[in-house]
């Protein structure tokens, strides 16, 4: 049996997360994507080096040319610790957060070293649906209509009670009138796929049944990962589309580029999940910025302890008076 994560790492992932959303949470609104994602980046990288961990930047800012920090292959932590793989999002959604729309979160996923998949930086066709269904009942292989009639016998319901989330994309057009076409609602989003994939998970809360179209292929990884935790199911297929991305995908020894992956081809082994809002949303409430105290939400999962919590933490703002 492989070993497993300690479970102390839980506590340490989500004060990583905390402490990216409160720092790009300071910028919220004020329309400065870069500077959002660069406090995002830097509080998430300061953190990570303070863990006891042997940790390798497996997704991340993009690679060492282009990204100063948390670049694709840096070494994260003190090294005083079990081999991890790393993939990161310090700010998920930078517009969101630089125009104060719901659903910014910070995101970061630990793994068993060598069990994340090397997504290069291009994009992805996803499904996801929640859990509790029987394996392989949505594909990518099927028209939306196709998937939508599969959920909808399988929830004993019809089609036109179903919600599919899809980002708000010219690339959409199709897909949108598909599904809508096949009696579905369409809930857009302007950003933020995680979000999308894991509020799949508890359609009674959230309203969304289904989560269909082409995102980044980093925050598929990202979001496989939360399902694995949480439950649900969910395929991906690496979507170059632009002639940059065939290269990016063979520098990662990707040229299969029909390939469907599933959660388990995404995300082996044990896996801890951390998501902390920026902004409020659906899934999570963003930072309480007051004088006095500064309040995060939370949603943390571990494979290996089979574990879900949404968890609020209040901190005490320190004067020096
Ligand atoms: P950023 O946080 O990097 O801005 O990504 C937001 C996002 O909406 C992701 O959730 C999604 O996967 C991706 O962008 C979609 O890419 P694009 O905006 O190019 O369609």
């Amino acid at each position: 049996m492989t070993e497993q994560l300690n479970k102390s790492l839980i506590w340490d992932i989500m004060h990583v997360t905390e402490r990216a959303a409160i720092e790009a949470a300071k910028l919220r609104g004020r329309g400065d994507e870069m500077a959002a994602d660069k406090a995002a980046v830097d509080a998430m990288r300061s953190e990570l080096n303070k863990l006891d961990i042997d940790g390798r930047v497996v997704i991340g800012e993009g690679e060492r040319d282009e990204a100063p920090m948390l670049f694709i292959g840096e070494e994260i932590g003190t090294k005083n610790g079990p081999k991890v793989d790393i993939a990161v999002d310090p700010l998920e959604g930078t517009t969101l957060c630089a125009k104060s729309l719901p659903n910014a979160l910070a995101v970061l996923t630990l793994a068993q070293g060598g069990s994340l998949l090397h997504a290069p930086d291009i994009y992805m066709e996803k499904i996801a649906i929640g859990p509790g269904y029987e394996a392989d009942l949505v594909s990518l292989d099927k028209t939306p209509a196709e998937n939508l009639q599969s959920l909808a016998e399988a929830k004993g319901t019809t089609v036109n009670d179903l919600t599919v989330c899809i980002l708000d994309r010219a690339r959409h057009s199709k897909l949108i009138e598909e599904v809508r076409s096949a009696g579905a609602a369409v809930n857009l989003i302007g950003d933020g796929d995680i979000a999308g994939v894991i509020q799949t998970t508890d359609p009674d809360e959230t309203g969304i049944d289904m989560y269909m179209g082409v995102g980044g292929a980093p925050e598929g990884v990202l979001a496989a990962s939360a399902l694995r935790s949480i439950g649900g199911q969910m395929q991906g297929r690496l979507t170059p589309l632009h002639e940059s991305h065939y290269e990016r995908a063979a520098k990662v020894g990707i040229t299969d580029l029909s390939k469907i992956y599933s959660i388990d081809d995404m995300v082996k082994g044990d896996v801890i999940f951390a998501a902390t809002g920026v902004t409020s949303g659906t899934l999570l409430d963003g930072v309480r910025l007051d004088a006095d105290v500064i309040e995060t939400e939370t949603l943390i999962m571990h494979v290996g302890s089979g574990t879900v919590r949404w968890v609020k933490n209040q901190n005490q703002v320190r004067t020096n008076s």
